[in-house]
């Protein structure tokens, strides 16, 4: 079988590495398109490949039927807002993700955007520390709950909401869950984001939620862009200037955002909450590892279109 990875953001070397040894050892093959310019080399790319490993590259109803041998795609990550599931479904392709394998280096990031917050993003003058603060998790999966227990290890209060927790899971975790999002962001210095990038979320955080943080609450973005009511979130920030906001996928406006609020919104300039050589690794091998399990027993284990 043909195996196609396929990164416009590459994996780290030792990555493509060990994904080459697995797939090799399980007797198939595998080919590399990086860094590739549009969709069309994508889609010339994977006219023969049998499987597919991809990170946030769109994998469109366009790349599903040009594939026309494809068994498998896998998503070497969490969010799979990037995989147009019903068309693989309709081309009977199982789609895949690898929850948690990169969960850990994107708490390490939510945790370093809010002291980089607190520290006026290390430029002179006084900051303040996280120490005592309070953070809630919105959304207590893989990364939400990694992010708890770092931000307890550095004496923080952790709060978070997750209708699909249940209460007592978290409170064995020392974490004190949240009734309503509305108690969550009233009583935070710090939201994290961690929810998915779905029609019930799309656009979800708005100014309702974020005009009750108290003063200097700071959003921390590590999801999607996309979960951001923008409009309102820019009109949020020009009303209360303690406010701010940093985040790991620039909004659709985030030149307005810097040119208007300069030091209290930050955006990376590309994403990198998994950009780790340790969460490349342990994506990308689960990822090939998934694949060849697929093609050896008929494993579906992470199968998102069942
Ligand atoms: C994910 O959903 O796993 C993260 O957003 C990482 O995405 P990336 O593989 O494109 O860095």
């Amino acid at each position: 079988m043909k195996v196609l990875v396929a990164t416009q953001k590459p994996f780290a070397a030792a990555a493509v590495a060990g994904i080459k040894k697995i797939v090799e050892e399980a007797g198939h093959t595998l080919a590399l398109l990086e860094k590739y310019a549009d969709q069309a080399e994508l889609e010339a790319a994977v006219a023969d490949a049998d499987a597919l490993i991809v990170r946030s590259d769109k994998v469109t109803a366009q790349v599903v039927a040009a594939a026309k041998n494809l068994k498998i795609v896998v998503r070497a990550g969490a969010g799979y807002d990037n995989l147009d599931l019903e068309a693989c479904t309709a081309a009977k392709v199982v789609a895949m993700n690898t929850p948690g394998q990169n969960a850990n280096a994107v708490a390490e990031l939510a945790i370093a955007m809010m002291i980089y917050m607190s520290r006026n993003q290390f430029t002179p003058g006084t900051g303040c520390e996280v120490q005592g603060k309070k953070v809630g998790i919105q959304a207590y999966g893989n990364v939400g709950r990694l992010v708890a227990q770092k931000a307890k290890a550095l004496g923080m209060d952790v709060m978070a909401f997750d209708p699909f927790v249940p209460a007592e899971k978290m409170v064995a975790e020392g974490v004190t869950p949240a009734t309503s999002l509305e108690e969550m962001y009233k009583a935070c210095n710090f939201v994290s984001l961690h929810i998915p990038a779905i029609p019930a979320t799309i656009g979800s955080i708005g100014a309702n939620l974020l005009k009750l943080m108290p003063k200097g609450g700071c959003l921390v973005n590590t999801a999607r862009k996309e979960v951001i009511n923008e409009p309102e979130l820019t009109a949020i920030l020009a009303e209360r200037e303690d406010l701010k906001y940093i985040t790991d996928v620039a909004a659709s406006n985030q030149a307005e955002l810097d040119e208007k609020f300069g030091k209290r919104v930050f955006a990376t300039p590309k994403k990198m909450g998994a950009e780790t050589a340790e969460a490349n690794v342990n994506a990308g091998l689960a990822a090939a590892n998934q694949i060849c399990d697929f093609f050896a027993t008929g494993c579906t284990r992470f199968q998102l279109n069942k």
